[in-house]
């Protein structure tokens, strides 16, 4: 039985990590195909699990758009598959890659494996694409590798086999604990040098397409206020490469004393700082999942998630994007130390790193 495994972001590398590891470790036969929506970001995670993709379409280009993305993944995809004929192609998430390669799968009638399948917000221009392209992918699998209770429940709602439905925790855990490491020491000399025991470190991410313009004004207004007004405050941002997220990181955040605006960072310091961090401010999925296994609080800065367990179990908030409520909803964790211990303390909702293991195995049990 022949395996495909497709990615083209920084996640889905992240999170199909460890089902390319545990591919190699059985000696199974699989080929990676990667779209490289994502270019430099993807190659980074590549580097880091040691993965040399079998196919790489390499479609990347400055300031894409979805039509562009959409199109190119199938029909650059089709003589790949065709060559290949794999009896299963796994995806993950809610990428435009993700959705494109599952329409490819399906026009060639072979079966899809969804991972992280059944999160959802039903909002459908929130997060946007990637609501949709997840309902979609929804559509097109066979087989849908839940990471929790909530999100089989969802699948369940929609009329999904409960057969072909199964739940697994979510294999970014398995990449988050194959990778940390509490002596890992930045080569980066600002983040080697930061006063992390002594100095509030917030991290931010932030890089969400809806919330491009006015929300990520409030969101920058609202972190830039916080460093101004909390002297033992240091702010540190990856900034994403999409250009829309680099103008108005530098329109609102360059310049700022205890600002500092860095490049998106490998997986293994990125991971270190999130440890190393006091809070952590964020719009991204996969970070979400990741901050409660290493107990940091986690403001989450948009108006939708479909990651409701990290707040039902209450390490992360939902705060959305206007900055009054941020600056006062951060303020709260840098200021009261009963609220941040209640924040740092609970158990993660979101696996036990087994979750690669556990797919593989069912997807050699199904075929
Ligand atoms: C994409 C996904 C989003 C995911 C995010 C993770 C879609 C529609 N969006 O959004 O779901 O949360 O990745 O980061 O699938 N760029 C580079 N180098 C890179 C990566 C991106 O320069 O390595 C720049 C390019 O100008 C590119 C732009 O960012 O055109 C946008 O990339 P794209 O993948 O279309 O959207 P993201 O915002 O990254
Ligand atoms: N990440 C990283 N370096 C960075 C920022 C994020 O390695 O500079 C990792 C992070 O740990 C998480 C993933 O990238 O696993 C999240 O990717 P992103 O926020 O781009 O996408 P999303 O999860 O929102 O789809």
């Amino acid at each position: 039985m022949k395996i495909a495994i497709v990615f083209g972001t920084r996640p889905e590398a992240i999170k199909m990590a460890p089902i390319v590891k545990e591919c190699e470790k059985r000696k199974l036969d699989f080929v990676t195909i990667v779209t490289a929506q994502h270019r430099e970001m993807l190659d980074q995670k590549l580097e880091v699990f040691g993965i040399v993709p079998d196919y790489d379409l390499d479609i990347m280009q400055a300031n894409q758009d979805l039509f562009y993305v959409t199109s190119s993944v199938i029909n650059e995809m089709k003589p790949i598959l065709m060559k290949e004929k794999p009896d299963v192609i796994l995806v993950q998430g809610d990428t435009t890659t993700t959705f494109a390669t599952s329409l490819a799968a399906f026009y060639l009638k072979i079966p899809v494996g969804h991972v992280e399948a059944g999160l959802r917000t039903w909002n459908k221009y929130n997060p946007f694409p990637e609501e949709i392209n997840r309902q979609l992918t929804t559509r097109l699998a066979d087989f849908h590798f839940a990471p929790t209770e909530w999100s089989k429940k969802n699948l369940l709602n929609e009329g999904v086999d409960e057969s072909k439905i199964f739940i697994t925790g979510n294999t970014v855990i398995d990449a988050l604990l194959m990778i940390v490491d509490p002596n890992y020491k930045f080569e980066d000399k600002l983040l080697n040098e930061i006063d992390y025991k002594n100095r509030k470190v917030i991290l931010l991410t932030s890089h969400r397409r809806e919330n491009f313009g006015e929300p990520m004004r409030q969101t920058f207004s609202a972190c830039r206020h916080l460093v101004e007004t909390n002297s033992d405050v240091e702010l540190i941002y990856p900034v994403h490469p999409n250009p829309n997220v680099q103008k108005m990181a530098n329109e609102i955040l360059q310049g700022v004393e205890r600002i500092h605006l860095i490049e998106p960072l490998d997986y293994r310091p990125f991971v270190q700082l999130m440890n190393k961090a006091y809070l952590i401010m964020t719009d991204s999925g996969g970070v979400q999942e990741e901050a409660p296994t290493l107990g940091k609080p986690v403001l989450v800065l948009r108006k939708t998630t479909e990651r409701p367990e990290a707040i039902e179990v209450g390490t992360a908030k939902l705060v959305g994007t206007d900055k009054d409520v941020i600056i006062e909803e951060a303020q709260k964790l840098l200021s009261d130390k009963s609220a941040y211990l209640e924040m740092s303390t609970k158990a993660n909702p979101y696996g036990d790193g087994k979750a690669a293991e556990r797919i593989v195995n069912i997807v050699l049990e199904k075929l």
